[in-house]
């Protein structure tokens, strides 16, 4: 099958974790106290995580992502036996500082370096955003840190979307959106944007509203798809 190609793409924005950050880094770095459960923790956080955010959006109750994050992580630490105060403050610390995915530099200066406008259109609050940019060093290769907090609601609201069509300065097709999430990448494509799954984790796809236009496994395919020099 020939790879497709996006053709006349001026911007990429990019959802932040999970995307480009490993939030599996949190659980991962606290292996010693938790006893062989930090994959398990890792998914049902992450789960969690994103049913409150959908949850609060439908219910009309928004609050930031930090707040949302740190509920969702308190219940599933009940639900795993591990309620502790001390092992929550140090995995919240933990997710302010994820890893960013081997690839991700390297992807973002080959875009630059071919003029595209780089952004990240995150439900993350601007503060652990700014955080997570700041230790994994990205700010240099980055146009705009865009949050939902601007739209007071969460992906996949459409308003969502229109932050970074607004500050990309560019047309919906002109805007290649790219998230590890297919629920976000369909939501990208219903606005209008070109989205590409980037799946990482092998999952079957999903059926949802808006056609994908490309998946991805990670990102060092991106370069080929948008026909420019790789990293
Ligand atoms: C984000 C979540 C959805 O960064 O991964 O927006």
């Amino acid at each position: 099958m020939l790879t497709p190609r996006l053709a006349g793409i001026r911007a990429c924005v990019f959802d932040a974790y999970g995307t480009l950050f490993d939030f599996t880094a949190a659980a991962a770095r606290c292996r010693d106290v938790l006893g062989g459960k930090d994959a398990e923790l890792s998914a049902r956080w992450r789960v969690r995580q994103l049913q409150y955010t959908w949850l609060r959006s439908l219910m009309g109750r928004h609050e930031d992502f930090w707040i949302v994050t740190s509920e969702a992580l308190t219940v599933t630490l009940a639900e795993l036996g591990l309620a502790d105060g001390t092992l929550h403050a140090r995995l919240m610390e933990c997710y302010r500082r994820l890893d960013a995915y081997p690839e991700v530099t390297g992807v973002l200066k080959a875009l630059k370096e071919a003029g595209l406008k780089r952004a990240i259109l995150s439900n993350g609050a601007p503060a652990m955003l700014a955080d997570a940019v700041a230790n994994a060093g990205l700010a240099p290769v980055l146009d705009h840190v865009l949050s939902v907090e601007d739209a007071g609601v969460f992906k996949p609201h459409p308003s969502v979307y229109a932050l970074a069509e607004a500050r990309m300065g560019a047309r919906p097709a002109e805007i290649c959106f790219l998230s590890s999430n297919g629920w976000d990448a369909h939501g990208a494509a219903v606005f209008g944007f070109r989205a590409v799954w980037v799946n990482r984790a092998g999952q079957t796809r999903e059926m949802l509203p808006g056609t994908l236009a490309a998946e991805i496994r990670d990102l060092t395919e991106l370069p080929a798809l948008l026909d420019i020099a790789g990293a």
